[in-house]
């Protein structure tokens, strides 16, 4: 086999094991031990890696595979990279509000996911036809509409409005463009209050590493211990403990590696973009830097006033900021992962702001995807800066590799 045969067998089982990690655990979602807990956590990440970092890296896929080719019964997403494949199918279970065996043929717990014995199956495949269809048609070929736009999470879209038909009711004061008062402050305004709010460029500029420890606690009432080290500008260390074991991933600045009880593996190039971007050390602390365009508007978040700001990354990627109106803190951060039946969403919370060493973090975490155990909240006891980090952390351990 040639150096290119090889890489793509390569990629070929670690996705059919990706892949398997998401099956086995969406089997024992009911009663899921945390250790299986913290394999989907990781496992998750793994699924928006692999879409976010397609969109991050600008060069297209070329050397992927497609679905078509790495998968047994594929009449209509033939020609759509491999690693969209899981993003999309969680795009439509959470657009109609189900889970994998609306579709999916599962018999005492084994499942089959090429049959075709489900009708929901096949009504699915018309539908992404549809889809993409209405959107080529109709909007230029971007993703305006997806499952969601008609389905809501449910399997059967209302077309015709419940009645009584809802007065309208008008804007409520102090939201949107002409709020009542003086002046509206710019985007960069809100960027540069949040950077005071938190202690100020000088106190910012000052960090160089960080250590957090403390507790993550997932949808289903599983938890375990969460702990991380990292320093300036992208090295971390990452450990999820649970009661099957710890699961640490690090990157030491060129390499990035995996290890739990059954050995070391190094993380996939395409995730490891996406760790990277999660794990940067300035990446909640130096906001302004990271968007190429900007635009303000105001909302309600859980009843308190925010600012919203619209960011463009370099890589055309939108976020969403909600800033407090009134402390200026950064309460909700939304990021959007594209796939070609549309956006999905990813989003973190942030809250109990404290100030450790003269800059104000948030002690309370709460990140939410789609598919699996689609929350986690991280409560942490412990955050420190310039504490001094041995680069060792982040070294790959010197255990066997992992067995096959
Ligand atoms: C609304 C229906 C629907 C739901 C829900 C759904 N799928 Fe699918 N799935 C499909 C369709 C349709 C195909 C085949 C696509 C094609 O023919 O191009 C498919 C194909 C697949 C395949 C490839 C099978 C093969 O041919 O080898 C896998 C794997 C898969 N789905 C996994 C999942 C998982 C995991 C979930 C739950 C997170 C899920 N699906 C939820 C409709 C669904
Ligand atoms: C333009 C609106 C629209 C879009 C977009 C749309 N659907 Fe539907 N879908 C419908 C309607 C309407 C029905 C109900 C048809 C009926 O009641 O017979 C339906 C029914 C279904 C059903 C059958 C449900 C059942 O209980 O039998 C499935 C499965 C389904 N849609 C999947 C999808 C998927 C997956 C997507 C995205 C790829 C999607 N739909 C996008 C309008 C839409």
């Amino acid at each position: 086999m040639n150096k290119s045969g090889r890489f793509l067998t390569i990629i070929s089982i670690s996705l059919a094991l990706l892949l398997l990690i998401i099956v086995r655990v969406e089997l024992k979602t009911q009663a899921a031990p945390a250790g299986r807990a913290a394999a989907l956590l990781l496992s998750n990440t793994a699924r928006i890696a692999n879409t976010r970092s397609r969109w991050l890296s600008q060069q297209p896929a070329q050397k992927e595979k497609t679905i078509g080719e790495t998968q047994k019964n594929i009449k209509v997403l033939n020609d759509m990279p491999a690693s969209q494949l899981i993003p999309m199918m969680n795009l439509m279970s959470g657009s109609l509000g189900v889970k994998c065996t609306f579709c999916h043929v599962n018999k005492d717990g084994q499942w089959d996911f090429p049959a075709d014995d489900k009708p929901e199956k096949n009504t699915a495949r018309e539908m992404i036809v549809m889809t993409l269809n209405i959107n080529k048609a109709t909007f230029k070929g971007n993703t305006d509409v997806s499952c969601f736009t008609c389905h809501r999470g449910s399997n059967r879209p209302v077309g015709v409005m419940p009645l009584p038909v809802p007065e309208p009711t008008a804007r409520p004061a102090g939201v949107g463009p002409g709020a009542a008062g003086a002046a509206q402050p710019t985007a960069d305004d809100i960027l540069n209050k949040y950077t005071t709010a938190i202690g100020g460029q000088a106190a910012i500029d000052k960090l160089k590493t960080r250590t957090m420890k403390g507790t993550y606690t997932l949808a289903n009432g599983a938890n375990g211990t969460y702990e991380v080290t990292q320093t300036a500008p992208d090295r971390f260390y990452v450990a999820r403990g649970s009661q099957q074991g710890l699961a640490e991933q690090g990157f030491n600045g060129s390499a990035g590696w995996n290890k739990d009880g059954r050995g070391v593996t190094d993380i996939r190039p395409d995730q490891l973009t996406d760790l990277k971007v999660e794990y940067q050390f300035f990446r909640d602390l130096r906001l302004k830097e990271q968007y190429t365009r900007v635009n303000l508007r105001r909302d309600k978040l859980d009843g308190r006033d925010v600012y919203v700001i619209t960011g463009v990354r370099p890589d055309k990627k939108r976020e969403r900021l909600y800033f407090d109106a009134e402390t200026g803190l950064l309460r909700r951060r939304l990021g959007y992962i594209e796939t070609p039946l549309g956006m999905l969403p990813d989003q973190t919370d942030y809250e109990d702001y404290r100030e450790v060493d003269g800059v104000k973090v948030p002690f309370t975490v709460t990140v939410a995807v789609v598919g699996g155990f689609s929350t986690a909240t991280r409560k942490f006891t412990e955050i420190k800066f310039n504490v001094p980090v041995d680069d060792s952390r982040f070294a790959r351990p010197a255990v066997p590799a992992a067995k096959p």
